[in-house]
């Protein structure tokens, strides 16, 4: 039975600031309502009224382009008032703090927030500050957690279950929050967990998180039933962690010959790409890759996310 199905369960959370907080019943809760949403994106008016008396503000102190679009149009599709707030056209760079910023937007009697902030832990301390619903859409390196969420809901989608399912994540593991996400709810739903990558991208003791590491790119295609490939975040480094770009994608780039040696793995990868990268042009084109499903999943998991943290009432 899923926890759809049982009358006991009752969603526990007011706040979406990252996985650690969600228990498997409660992921499976949020991918069975995407189903649902999904159902509604499809339809010939895409639209419901379910948040017509909300107020959503969207703060985003990083640049964003997937993220911040797929939020607003989830809330617009769902008749919420919407405000973006971008923090270089705001008094941010008047000096104005975090807490004062999020205390004046509330005074405008605001329901939820979508805070995407270069900090960890950001969207934890405004949760402290205003009584508004808080979604995390990415804070610094720590979670991500709509991503992941998109992500084993595009993976179930494509191979029918994540019990068991064979998981590599390849790229830049220690400045990456979609990894971080995609561990906790990975392991928890009973997946297993590779991680590839560089040896100075990849966090020492990792394994204590329950998954397994390998440095051999071909051993993990050969292993994997998905491969998801990451960005590799130049803007989050200090130094030179790799030679160069084309020596990364030597050794861990996913290859148009890779599609030939193993005929089984399924391509993902977060977004924004960078070919010749992470992976080879034609390998994103590729019909194994589902990365534009993930983007059109991201959608209605966030209307998920949204539907259930505002209390769960389809007006
Ligand atoms: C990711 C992010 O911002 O963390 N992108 C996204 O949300 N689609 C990954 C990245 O920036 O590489």
């Amino acid at each position: 039975m899923t926890p759809t199905e049982d009358a006991t369960y009752v969603f526990p959370h007011r706040h979406l600031l990252g996985l650690k907080d969600y228990s498997k019943e409660d992921i499976l809760h949020v991918l069975d309502h995407t189903d649902n949403f999904l159902e509604i994106l499809n339809r010939p008016i895409p639209k419901i009224p379910t948040l017509r008396d909300k107020t959503i503000v969207n703060l985003f102190y990083e640049n964003s382009t997937r993220t911040r679009i797929s939020f607003e149009m989830a809330q617009k599709r769902m008749g919420a008032d919407v405000v973006n707030f971008s923090s270089s056209a705001s008094s941010v760079s008047k000096g104005e703090s975090l807490k004062d910023t999020i205390r004046n937007i509330e005074s405008m009697k605001i329901d939820m927030v979508v805070v995407r902030h270069p900090s960890p832990g950001a969207p934890h301390f405004i949760s402290r500050c205003v009584d508004a619903a808080i979604l995390n859409a990415g804070d610094g390196a720590h979670e991500h957690p709509t991503q992941a969420l998109l992500d084993m809901f595009s993976m179930r989608q494509r191979l029918g279950r994540l019990a068991g399912l064979k998981v590599v994540i390849i790229g830049d593991i220690t400045h990456s929050r979609v990894v971080r996400s995609n561990i906790i709810g990975l392991t928890r739903l009973g997946a297993e967990v590779m991680l590839c990558g560089p040896r100075t991208m990849m966090p020492l003791f990792v394994e204590e998180l329950g998954v397994r590491v390998s440095y051999n790119l071909e051993e993990c295609l050969e292993w994997c039933d998905v491969a998801m490939a990451l960005r590799i975040q130049l803007e989050r480094q200090e130094g030179a962690l790799f030679p160069s770009t084309r020596e990364y994608h030597e050794r861990f780039g996913i290859k148009k010959r890779h599609l030939r040696e193993f005929p089984n793995f399924t391509i993902m990868h977060p977004g924004p790409i960078n070919r010749g990268v992470e992976l080879e042009s034609e390998v994103a084109d590729h019909p194994r890759a589902i990365i534009l499903n993930q983007v059109t999943n991201g959608l209605a998991v966030r209307m998920a996310a949204l539907y259930l943290l505002s209390g769960g009432k389809r007006g």
